[in-house]
């Protein structure tokens, strides 16, 4: 079987697709670093990502993903998790795309909000209607669709997800566009 390839492995997705958990375990199993852009951002900022949204907007916030990304570009051979707006600006896939191989980890809305709810804060879900996140999410679709691979993960476990994430890195037939 192919080696999974040896540079970064980015997974990007809505909110509630399961990038932390699974991108944590991805890197367990492949013996390779894990970072996530909003610890990279709460660090370099030293509020919390809540406390960005709240007190300096969204605006500010996209702006340090952004720093976020040119960081990225001393990371080798990394799982990398991005928060689920990231790739959602003009030239942040391509950015991406320019670290390794990225990897959409694509579900149902139902259920990643059902997910999203469950864990941490998420400022992009306050306030708005079902209706709102519906428009948020499909706007956001095409951006991940250039990742490299999709991955769907709709009623699978995190195990589940991570084993398709290996095969589809390591299979070399998978398309990759
Ligand atoms: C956001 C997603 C969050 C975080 C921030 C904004 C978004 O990350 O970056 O709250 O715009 O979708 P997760 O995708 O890990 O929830």
């Amino acid at each position: 079987m192919a080696p999974v390839p040896a540079g970064n492995v980015i997974l990007v997705g809505f909110m509630g697709a399961g990038k932390s958990v699974c991108g944590r375990l991805l890197a367990r199993r492949l013996g390779r670093c894990f970072v996530e852009t909003d610890d990279m951002i709460v660090a370099s900022d030293g509020r919390p990502i809540a406390e960005i949204f709240r007190q300096a907007g969204e605006e500010t916030f996209r702006r340090l993903e952004g720093e976020a990304v040119a960081a990225l570009r001393l990371k080798a051979g990394e799982v990398i998790a991005t928060g689920g707006g990231l790739p959602c600006r003009e030239g942040r896939m391509e950015a991406l795309r320019e670290l390794g191989t990225v990897v959409w980890l694509r579900g149902e809305l139902t259920e990643l909000l059902a997910r999203a709810s469950r864990s941490g804060a998420r400022p992009m879900l306050d306030g708005r209607t079902a209706e709102d996140i519906e428009t948020l999410y499909r706007a956001r679709e095409p951006y991940y669709a250039r990742a490299h691979l999709t991955v769907d993960t709709a009623r699978l476990g995190v195990d589940q997800v991570v084993g398709r994430i290996v095969a589809a890195l390591r299979d070399p037939h998978v398309a990759r566009v």
